[in-house]
């Protein structure tokens, strides 16, 4: 697959099927995350693939009240005016994120795989993200779609503690990547364009260009 593909269609894929993802498939996906760049090259990292029924059965009550500690704090703002004036691009934007991850929670328990990522000693806590990010780029090249989360960290020391993490060195957990074959088309991502959010030289400079339509797949 190109790069570019890669780059602008992996987005959030939440509604997946049950099917198993090979062994040999998770290999490329963990071999392809470990080659990622970490400070020093300190490669303080671990990584815990979960498929076990059990203990994704034990995932799924949790990821669904952690989402909903989300909606009744960080989002609730955000989710209410949406609803207010649900016609808004925006607001369209928002409601469509909030039903994909009501998704996600009603079926936690059924994604086939999770990749957790834990990390330690890291100030800027910039090393593990890297590894992640070319996790869900080799996953979709694999046509496995998966999605970034970090809100079970409400929960502390509940999924550290599920999956035997040694307590006393030092490791947190920094993401959870639930996997599976999508359901869905793989489109690319909507974002905003980067000249609104980027400059040049100095903070609020135009950057020169405009790009207001995603330069792949190319016009040409
Ligand atoms: C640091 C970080 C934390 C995130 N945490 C969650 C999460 O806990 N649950 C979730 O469903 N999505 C989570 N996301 C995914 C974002 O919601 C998603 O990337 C964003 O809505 C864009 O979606 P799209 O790629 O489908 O356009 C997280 C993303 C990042 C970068």
């Amino acid at each position: 697959m190109d790069v570019y593909e890669a780059l602008y269609t992996t987005r959030a894929m939440r509604r997946v099927r049950p099917d198993p993802i090979p062994p040999e498939v998770q290999a490329r996906i963990l071999d392809a995350a470990v080659r990622a760049p970490s400070g020093g090259n300190a490669q303080n990292w671990r990584f815990v693939l979960v498929d076990d029924p059990a203990a994704r059965s034990a995932l799924g009550p949790l990821y669904r009240q952690c989402i909903d500690q989300l909606w009744a704090t960080i989002y609730k703002a955000r989710v209410e005016s949406a609803r207010a004036d649900p016609d808004l691009p925006e607001s369209r934007a928002t409601l469509a994120m909030v039903a994909s991850v009501e998704h996600a929670a009603d079926h936690f328990a059924g994604y086939p795989l999770f990749l957790f990522a834990f990390h330690r000693g890291d100030t800027t806590g910039g090393s593990i993200y890297p590894a992640v990010w070319s996790a869900m780029l080799a996953a979709r090249a694999e046509g496995v779609g998966s999605s970034l989360t970090t809100v079970l960290a409400f929960k502390g020391d509940a999924v550290p503690d599920l999956l035997g993490v040694p307590r006393d060195q030092g490791w947190k957990m920094a993401a959870c990547v639930p996997l599976g074959y999508p359901t869905g088309a793989w489109g690319v991502a909507r974002r905003r364009p980067a000249h609104e959010v980027a400059y040049r030289n100095s903070w609020g400079a135009p950057v020169g260009f405009e790009i207001n339509q995603p330069l792949w797949p190319s016009q040409d």
